[in-house]
């Protein structure tokens, strides 16, 4: 299949970028969009061209790491869908495909498709730990967790820090992320002796990196790689009241 590329070509954060159009004759429907990008950057290598710079790890949908806006969706709008789990039978034979990276002023442009996501591993460091006593691991059944709880726990667990939820809000909020995190600690007794000073440090950091606040849009649900829900941020709000008082 024959696919047209607008891709985002940004030299590094203090130069302007602007889209640029590439063919690509030799993409095939079994391809993932990150092989496609592969493909791409060897016929760029062979014309002499500089290659597209793109984040990824995995190609799992498990580290997070890739991330981008295609045809101005985070992922690609795909439902509970990472860019490297994306495949090209989803798209059309001509089709014209635009690829950016993620916008938000939290995340600065590093090269082409690459952004600084680092912003988030703050807001992690500022709260999204437990404090375990040093020496042998503890029993495991002296510390029993309800299974419902385990569960939901678990559900905000699978956040992958991806930052498409950044992305996609119109206020470039980064609530999701962060309510996942305070979530899924405060649901665990593990994580109970800094739930209040959790939820208000990771709070402040969201905001001191430059994150809007959440207004309710959802578009962080719907674009969720992990399908992790908005009831997140419900839950961060009432932790983040009762921390207060
Ligand atoms: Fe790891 Fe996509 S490359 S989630």
């Amino acid at each position: 299949m024959q696919l047209h590329l607008k891709i985002w070509r940004q030299p590094s954060v203090d130069q302007l970028g602007q889209l640029r159009t590439y063919t690509l004759a030799t993409a095939h429907p079994d391809m993932s969009f990150l092989e496609m990008l592969d493909v791409l950057n060897e016929q760029l290598i062979h014309a002499g061209e500089d290659p597209v710079e793109f984040d990824h790890d995995c190609r799992e949908g498990i580290c997070g790491s890739c991330g981008l806006m295609i045809n101005g969706k985070a992922h690609g709008g795909k439902q509970e869908t990472a860019t490297c789990q994306l495949y090209l039978r989803h798209f059309q034979d001509g089709d014209t495909i635009t690829v950016e990276p993620w916008r938000a002023q939290a995340f600065p442009v590093v090269k082409d498709l690459v952004v600084d996501r680092t912003a988030l591993d703050r807001i992690m460091v500022a709260g999204g730990y437990i404090s375990v006593k040093t020496g042998s691991a503890p029993e495991a059944n002296a510390l029993p967790v309800p299974k419902p709880q385990a569960d939901q726990a678990f559900d905000y667990a699978a956040c992958i820090g991806c930052g498409a939820c950044v992305a996609a809000c119109p206020n470039a909020s980064a609530s999701l992320f962060t309510a996942a995190k305070v979530a899924h600690l405060s649901l665990l007794p593990q994580g109970h002796p800094e739930r209040k000073a959790r939820v208000l440090a990771m709070t402040e950091q969201m905001a001191t990196e430059g994150f809007g606040d959440c207004s309710n849009h959802g578009e962080c649900q719907a674009v969720c790689p992990k399908g992790i829900s908005i009831d997140a941020i419900a839950r961060l709000r009432r932790e983040y009241l009762m921390a207060q008082f």
